[in-house]
């Protein structure tokens, strides 16, 4: 745990001391290697994941079921969570809100980068192409940068789990993750537990053509939902009405 949390510290300092993202960066994957080259202090979270109901409970849903946070900065600079990966588990192409580090702790873990070869413009349309393949063992590191230029799938190919530690810096979005489906040429925005409902409810009225799904979602707009979410009952009501997409 000491490890841990000096890990924390040294961080903390060089988010504080470097303000330069390739810098940070850098210096945090020789962090983060050091840190994932061997286990022994995850097994105090391990310990708290499964006897300490209280962390257990801190734990917020979010749109990924498999992890964990271990630690969020005082300053609210960056984040560390940790990803238990299931045998075979693939996660959906994504990308981020910030920037972030990725290192193996335990096992293997398989990571693809993408580039959009699309301008964005074009609403649910995004043209990947995969830039790059690596293999992660334990001290093996990777980094994302925020929104289209860290856009990546992860994958244990293992029969057993494997474990990563992820950290990220500050998020410059908020709400929502995009989604990639490269057989599709398709993008869609995935959104957390918490709003997840009301999003999918929305995008459905949107597709009835009925005069009270609009009545509805007029109604549900005057409720003031937050931004991403208004943006989402605002495109169904287009949809509704028969108008193309801003
Ligand atoms: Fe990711």
């Amino acid at each position: 745990m000491d490890r841990f949390n000096d890990f924390c510290s040294r961080f903390e300092e060089l988010l504080e001391h470097q303000p330069s993202l390739s810098n940070r960066i850098e210096t945090g994957r020789k962090l983060l290697s050091e840190l994932t080259a061997q286990m022994d202090w995850y097994t105090s979270f391990m310990e708290r994941m499964l006897l300490d109901r209280q962390f257990r409970e801190s734990q917020r849903p979010t749109l990924w079921p498999n992890e964990v946070t271990l630690h969020r900065s005082p300053s609210g600079s960056f984040v560390v969570l940790s990803y238990i990966w299931d045998a075979y588990l693939t996660d959906t192409i994504h990308d981020h809100g910030s920037w972030g580090i990725v290192g193996t702790l335990y096992g293997t873990i398989l990571e693809r980068k993408y580039k959009r070869k699309d301008d964005g413009k074009t609403e649910g349309y995004a043209n990947l192409q995969e830039t790059s393949f690596v293999s992660m063992r334990p001290g093996d590191t990777i980094y994302v940068l925020p929104l289209d230029e860290g856009i990546h799938r992860m994958e244990n190919p293992a029969a057993s789990p494997s474990i990563s530690i992820n950290l990220y810096g500050k998020s410059m979005r908020r709400g929502y993750t995009q989604f990639f489906y490269p057989d599709q040429n398709a993008v869609v925005r995935a959104y957390p537990p918490k709003a997840v409902r009301e999003v999918l409810a929305v995008k459905a009225l949107g597709t009835t053509g009925k005069p009270w799904a609009g009545d509805i979602l007029k109604r549900f707009l005057n409720q003031g939902p937050p931004d991403p979410v208004r943006r989402e009952c605002e495109l169904a009501l287009r949809k509704l009405e028969g108008k193309p997409t801003p």
